[in-house]
C-alpha cells in the first residue's frame, strides 16, 4: 500500500485517484477548486462518468479515498504525487502549461521529504526532464528533499474511463530513476492480473508516445471521414469499406467509424500541440496538419449537408439530438454540434436541442453569445423533435438508436433524418417514409 495524492481532480484525476484507491492504496485527491472538493466531500460527483460514483463511494467508505483543497496537506501526507491538472490548448496551439507550472511550484514549496512526482497530465516533450532539473535545483543536493519524476501518460477515454483505467492496453513509464519506475510498477501491481504490458523508457519517449497515440487515432478518423465523403459521391458504402479495412489485421477495426468529425478535450488540442512541438524542433508533421484541417472541414461539411436539403432554412426549427462530443459523457468541448448549430443559426434556422447529460454545459458555453436566444433545450427527445423540419443525430447516445418513427411522424413538419453517426440503415428509414442523409452511406 502506498500513500498517494493526486493533484487536479478532473476527469483524469478523479478516475485515477478512485481507481488507485480501489487497487488498495490510500489516496488523497486534491483540487484548487474548493467548490469541486466540497461537492465531492458531500458525496456528489461533479462530472458524468459511468461507474465512477460506485468506485468513489466504496473507497470513501473504506477510508482509502479522501478529498482536500489544501496542497500542503496533500503533499505532506503522500509519498507519490500524481499530477493530473489540465493542459489545455494555449493561444499559439501549444499546451498551456500554467496549471502544471503552478502545481510543481506548489509541490516544491511544501516538500517535507523525498517524493516521487508522476506526470499523468499530457505534457509537451521535454517537460519531465525540465521538471526533474527544477526539483534537483530546489533540493540542492539535500537527499531528504529529493524528488524523482516519472512520466506516466494516461490513455483512458471519457465515457469508459473506469474500465479503461483498470484494463489498460499498456502502462508507459518514462524517467531516469529505475527505483521510482519500480515503485510505479508496484502501484499498478493489480494490473499484472490482466497481464498488462509495461513499457519503461526515457521521459521524451513516454511523452511522445502519448501525443503519437492520440494523433494516430485522430488520423484514422480523418482518413475514414474522407473516404466516407468520397463514398457519398461515388455511391459506395463507408461502413462496408471500414469493415473490410478492419478485417485486415494490420489496420484494426477500431476508430474507423465515419461521422461528424472528432471532438473532445484531447484529440483537437493534442494534434495541434504535436504540430507545435514539431515546429519547435524543425521537424514538420505534415500528416497531422492535414488531419487537423480535414477534421475542421468535416464538422463544417456536416452543416453544409443539412443546409443543402433546404431551399430556405430561415425560421425553420431543426432538432439536434446530441450535444456532447461523444456519448456517455457531459463533456461538450469541441463537439461537432457546436459547429453545426452555429452555422445553422447563422443561416436563420431555429434550434431545438436535447442531450441526456450535456445540456447544462452547452447552455454555459453559449451563454451571453448571439446564438443563445435561437436555441431551445429539451430534456425529452420527443419534445425536442415536435414541430421540427429536420432531425439531426449529432451524438450516438443509445436512446437515439431506437426512435419511435410512428410517434415522430405525427409531430414533424418534414420527414428527414440526418444521421451524422450512421446509426441507422438507409433502407429502414426510407421504408418509414423518411428522407435519409447519412455519412458515406
Ligand atoms: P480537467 O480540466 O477535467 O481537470 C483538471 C483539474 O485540475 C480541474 O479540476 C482544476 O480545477 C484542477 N487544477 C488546475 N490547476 C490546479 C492546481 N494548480 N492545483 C490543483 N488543482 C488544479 O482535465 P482532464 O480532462 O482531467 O485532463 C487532465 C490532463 O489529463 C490533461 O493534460 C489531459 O490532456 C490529460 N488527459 C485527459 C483525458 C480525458 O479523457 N479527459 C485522457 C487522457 C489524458
Ligand atoms: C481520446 C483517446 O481515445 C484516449 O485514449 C485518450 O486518453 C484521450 O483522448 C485523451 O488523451 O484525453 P476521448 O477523447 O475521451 O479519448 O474519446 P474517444 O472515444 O477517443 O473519441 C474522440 C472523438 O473521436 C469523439 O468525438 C468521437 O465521436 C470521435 N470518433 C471516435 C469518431 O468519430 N470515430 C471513431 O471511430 C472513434
Amino acid at each position: 500500500m502506498y500513500n498517494i495524492s493526486v493533484i487536479g481532480t478532473g476527469y483524469v484525476g478523479l478516475v485515477t485517484g478512485a481507481c488507485l484507491a480501489d487497487f488498495g492504496h490510500k489516496v488523497i485527491c486534491m483540487d484548487s477548486n474548493s467548490q469541486k472538493i466540497k461537492e465531492l466531500k458531500d458525496g456528489n460527483i461533479p462530472i458524468y462518468e459511468p461507474g465512477l460514483f460506485e468506485v468513489v463511494e466504496r473507497n470513501v467508505l473504506y477510508q482509502r479515498l479522501s478529498f482536500t483543497d489544501d496542497i500542503s496537506y496533500a503533499v505532506k501526507n503522500s509519498d507519490v504525487i500524481f499530477i493530473a491538472v489540465g493542459t489545455p490548448q494555449g493561444d499559439d496551439d501549444r499546451a498551456d502549461m500554467s496549471q502544471y507550472i503552478c502545481c510543481i511550484n506548489d509541490i516544491a514549496n511544501n516538500l517535507d521529504g523525498s517524493k516521487i512526482v508522476v506526470n499523468k497530465s499530457t505534457v509537451p516533450v521535454g517537460t519531465g526532464r525540465k521538471a526533474q532539473d527544477f526539483f534537483d535545483e530546489k533540493a540542492n543536493g539535500d537527499e531528504s528533499k529529493k524528488v524523482r519524476v516519472v512520466s506516466n501518460p494516461e490513455f483512458l477515454r471519457e465515457g469508459s474511463a473506469v474500465y479503461d483505467f483498470t484494463h489498460q492496453d499498456r502502462v508507459v513509464l518514462g524517467g531516469d530513476s529505475h527505483e521510482a519506475i519500480g515503485v510505479l510498477k508496484e502501484i499498478y501491481r493489480v494490473l499484472y492480473l490482466n497481464e498488462t504490458p509495461f513499457i519503461t523508457t526515457n521521459f521524451e519517449t513516454a511523452e511522445l508516445i502519448k501525443y503519437s497515440t492520440n494523433s494516430f487515432l485522430a488520423m484514422k478518423i480523418s482518413f475514414i471521414n474522407e473516404i466516407a465523403n468520397l463514398c457519398d459521391k461515388v455511391g459506395a458504402n463507408v461502413q462496408v469499406v471500414a469493415k473490410a479495412l478492419g478485417q485486415d489485421g494490420r489496420i484494426s477495426p477500431k476508430f474507423l467509424h465515419a461521422g461528424a468529425g472528432y471532438g473532445g478535450s484531447c484529440f483537437p488540442k493534442d494534434t495541434r500541440a504535436l504540430v507545435a512541438i514539431g515546429e519547435d524542433y524543425n521537424s514538420s508533421l505534415n500528416i497531422i496538419k492535414t488531419v487537423i484541417y480535414t477534421n475542421e472541414r468535416q464538422k463544417a461539411l456536416m452543416a453544409e449537408k443539412i443546409l443543402h436539403e433546404y431551399e430556405d432554412i430561415k425560421d425553420k426549427k431543426i432538432c439536434i439530438l446530441g450535444l456532447t462530443f461523444k456519448p456517455n459523457t457531459d463533456d461538450i468541448r469541441e463537439s461537432p454540434s457546436i459547429t453545426i448549430i452555429k452555422r445553422l443559426i447563422d443561416e436563420g434556422a431555429k434550434i431545438s436541442a436535447t442531450d441526456p447529460e450535456g445540456i447544462e454545459n452547452f447552455k454555459s458555453f453559449f451563454k451571453g453569445t448571439n446564438y443563445e436566444n435561437d436555441i431551445e433545450f429539451f430534456k425529452d427527445e420527443y419534445e425536442a423533435i415536435d414541430g421540427s423540419y429536420g432531425i439531426v443525430i449529432a451524438t450516438q447516445w443509445n436512446q437515439y438508436r431506437m426512435l419511435d418513427f410512428n410517434r415522430i411522424s405525427k409531430v414533424v413538419n418534414r420527414k428527414i433524418l440526418f444521421d451524422l453517426r450512421n446509426i441507422y440503415r438507409r433502407d429502414d428509414i426510407e421504408n418509414q417514409g423518411y428522407e435519409y442523409i447519412g455519412v458515406g452511406q
